[in-house]
């Protein structure tokens, strides 16, 4: 009995844990079994049977970015991810889904013509030539899934592919920018047919606006279609068009996220409409692609507010957050701010004025091993904690003529990234690695990472530079944030 009674507070235990998956926006997302979440540019489907969310997204690996094939997770929460294995694998020698051709942004919907599911993609050559959808069914929604056939919707050309599904009515639409060609330069919105086999007819063209990355979100009077620029993996304004009726009229397309953030350093591709039993909750899904290294590339998902009697959105940067998929409300995590104005700058980091930084300061300087900064009397809870580095890096300083330089001078380059090392309590046998992507001058942006800090109130945190293939500068430092353990 007693053996009973601790074997269900356990079991309620770990469904307390399982409750409490917050989402990092920009951290190594984890799947179960601890490997790095891989389906990139992908979609999320919501079975409506076991109410389980299953995420598509293209699989890749260090050193073969393109041709992995699609791979499949489920969870029940959004934030907890278990791998289900390869749900569209690659076929030697074939002709649409071979290693060689481009397999890119999957999605997933469940016919019931066909009793099926179905994935659709942007299926190509590896210099997209061909610029066909691809379509693959399977009995079970996790797969594996057939090849059916690759085509031109329509007779047209077809590059980033976006699949909705109108809750109202179950009719699902494919929308997808019809390349960079002159003639091209579109996004179409396209009916299915009943069965979802085939395109049907063009509900609406975006003409000559040459965005990309579609994908809508459907409120109870509103549809918002959300597509970036043309900047390949470069992050850029992602804009939202609006209207009563997917045949339109549309809207002037709006930016949604503070300028010059880049959309928090991410590219739109899917969206999700959440409604749970309190309230509905809009969430976008992005990609924070890394041209660096495309399978070290990270997501970005956050809510989105919705203003109808504005007609407009935004999407709200959250460190972390708390999401109920049962409820739809989600609650973002309080965390405990320090700043950079009481830190110890060791080296040549030094506090730098800056109008835009907290207290008017940011931390510059930051190189190597010896130029780092400390920020003392943390408080940890002996438990991993979210952390949050807020951060600019304008990259555009000291490089010369070497690779870097300045992305705002014409035909300049830069760099992606810096990378900073993170070390608790001065133990340098456990260096953290930080992404700092590039932001404009005077924009500040939070990276998050995983920490151990130890219980009580006198951790130290300190940051220096890791290379990034060309030096060793980390980015200026405004504050870090301590977020809770998850409990
Ligand atoms: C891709 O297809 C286009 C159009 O057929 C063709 O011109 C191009 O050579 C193909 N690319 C490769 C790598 O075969
Ligand atoms: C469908 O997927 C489930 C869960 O992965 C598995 O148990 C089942 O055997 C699969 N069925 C078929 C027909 O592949
Ligand atoms: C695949 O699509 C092509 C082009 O639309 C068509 O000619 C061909 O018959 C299709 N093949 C199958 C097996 O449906
Ligand atoms: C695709 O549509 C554009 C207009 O959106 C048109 O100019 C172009 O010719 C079409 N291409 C094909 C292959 O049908
Ligand atoms: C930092 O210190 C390590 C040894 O602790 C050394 O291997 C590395 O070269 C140093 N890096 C820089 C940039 O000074
Ligand atoms: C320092 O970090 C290493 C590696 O994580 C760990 O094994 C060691 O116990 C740590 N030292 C202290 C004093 O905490």
């Amino acid at each position: 009995m007693i053996a009973q009674l601790f074997f269900c507070a356990i079991l309620l235990l770990l469904v307390l844990v399982a409750d409490a998956k917050w989402i990092v926006p920009g951290a190594r997302w984890r799947d179960t079994e601890g490997n790095l979440v891989n389906a990139h540019a992908g979609g999320v489907t919501l079975d409506s049977e076991t109410g389980r969310y299953f995420w598509f997204g293209e699989y890749k690996v260090q050193g073969q970015e393109e041709g992995g094939g699609v791979s499949v997770y489920s969870s029940e929460d959004l934030a907890t991810w278990k791998h289900e294995g390869m749900a569209l694998r690659p076929i030697e020698g074939h002709s649409y889904i071979s290693p060689e051709r481009i397999i890119q942004r999957p999605k997933v919907v469940y016919s019931a013509g066909t009793g099926k599911y179905h994935m659709w993609w942007h299926a190509d050559n590896s210099t997209y030539g061909w610029l066909l959808q691809g379509l693959a069914q399977s009995d079970n929604i996790t797969g594996p899934y057939n090849f059916v056939n690759a085509t031109a919707p329509l007779g047209n050309w077809s590059q980033d592919f976006g699949l909705f599904t109108d809750y109202k009515d179950g009719k699902a639409y494919a929308l997808y920018s019809n390349g960079d060609r002159l003639e091209g330069r579109d996004v179409y919105l396209t009916s299915y047919n009943d069965e979802i086999t085939a395109l049907d007819q063009v509900v609406h063209r975006f003409d000559k606006y040459d965005l990309e990355a579609p994908t809508i979100i459907q409120t109870e009077s509103s549809y918002y279609a959300l597509m970036s620029h043309k900047t390949g993996y470069r992050p850029n304004n992602v804009v939202a068009f609006r209207a009563d009726s997917l045949s339109g009229p549309w809207s002037q397309p709006f930016i949604i996220a503070p300028l010059n953030t880049r959309t928090y350093n991410s590219q739109s591709g899917f969206s999700l409409r959440i409604k749970g039993s309190r309230q509905t909750t809009y969430l976008y899904l992005g990609d924070q692609w890394d041209s660096n290294s495309l399978w070290e590339s990270r997501y970005i998902w956050l809510p989105i507010q919705i203003d109808e009697r504005k007609k407009s959105l935004e999407a709200v940067w959250h460190d972390v957050y708390d999401l109920d998929v049962k409820t739809g409300e989600w609650e973002t995590i309080k965390g405990k701010t320090y700043y950079g104005i009481d830190s110890t700058t060791n080296g040549d980091a030094f506090k730098q004025e800056a109008t835009f930084g907290s207290h008017g300061v940011i931390i510059a300087g930051i190189y190597g091993n010896d130029s780092t900064v400390t920020f003392s009397g943390i408080e940890g809870s002996g438990k991993p904690q979210w952390v949050s580095f807020y951060y600019q890096n304008t990259d555009d300083m000291g490089f010369g003529d070497q690779p870097g330089g300045n992305p705002d001078r014409i035909g300049g380059t830069w760099q992606l990234r810096r990378i900073s090392s993170v070390v608790v309590n001065g133990n340098t046998s456990n260096v953290e690695t930080l992404y700092q992507r590039d932001t404009h001058k005077g924009i500040i942006l939070s990276a998050p990472l995983q920490l151990k800090l130890e219980r009580g109130n006198s951790n130290t945190i300190t940051i220096g530079g890791l290379h990034n293939g060309f030096d060793v500068k980390g980015a200026d430092i405004d504050k870090i944030v301590v977020y809770p353990p998850e409990e």
